[in-house]
């Protein structure tokens, strides 16, 4: 029997074998961080960004649907200002509708190799037909066609179809470069809580929450 097969067949003690956090951690001290989540944000996404993290601005988007089940999925991150964290998708999609029957979301994000994750909560609004237009622009030739089919995560009974109405969107896209996908919307989510964890060796890990308040953000410290 190989070990994959023996991994396998005590899956338990496989997954209690694999090691998390394990190498060098960076440190945090919650008591120094800045008054505002955005500017420790934009810090660790550098540090991740510096040290050739893979996909440091991918995150996980988690909506809930009409019947108040959850759901979740990877995105880009396309922005994060004062106005909040922005990701883009198609009005017509899944996340598309649940947000549009509830215009509240979370966002997670976490870098491995820095034993790093990031919450945020709140309120999900969708951008200006100019703010949309510009984010669906700005996307290959290839992510434009596919968002005009206009026909993500439906099922998907035969490839050649599916192919053949890929290639005559790209076509379009070909003859009219600046056609726009009116539902293609760049949302952004305006957080009213986000918190920092820091993995440490010795498992005792620090956590911040920055909530906020009339006026800007506070700040608590967690147990972890
Ligand atoms: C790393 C990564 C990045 C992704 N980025 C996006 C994105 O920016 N926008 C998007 O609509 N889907 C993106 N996807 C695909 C989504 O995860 C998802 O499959 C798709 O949006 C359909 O989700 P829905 O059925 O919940 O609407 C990405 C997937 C991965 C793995």
């Amino acid at each position: 029997m190989s070990s994959r097969e023996r991994s396998i067949n005590d899956v338990r003690g496989w997954l209690r074998g694999l090691e998390v956090f394990s190498g060098s951690l960076p440190e945090f001290a919650p008591e120094d961080a800045p008054e505002d989540p955005v500017r420790l944000f934009l810090s660790w996404l550098s540090d991740a960004v510096a040290d050739g993290l893979r996909d440091p601005h991918a995150m996980t988007l988690s909506t809930v649907d009409e019947a108040g089940d959850p759901d979740a999925r990877v995105l880009i991150l396309k922005g994060v200002d004062t106005s909040g964290w922005q990701f883009a998708g198609h009005a017509f999609s899944p996340k598309g509708h649940q947000l549009s029957v509830h215009p509240r979301a979370a966002l997670t994000f976490y870098w491995p190799e820095h034993g790093r994750q990031v919450r945020l909560r709140g309120p999900v609004t969708p951008g200006s037909t100019t703010d949309n237009a510009e984010d669906f622009l700005a996307r290959s030739a290839t992510a434009r066609a596919e968002a005009l089919l206009g026909r993500q995560s439906q099922y998907l009974a035969d490839t050649a179809e599916r192919d053949q109405a890929l290639e005559k969107a790209l076509a379009m896209v070909g003859k009219e470069p600046s056609l726009v996908d009116s539902a293609w919307t760049l949302y952004t989510l305006a957080p009213t809580v986000v918190e920092f964890w820091q993995a440490a060796a010795s498992r005792v890990h620090s956590r911040l929450r920055y909530e906020r308040t009339a006026t800007g953000w506070g700040r608590f410290p967690l147990w972890s």
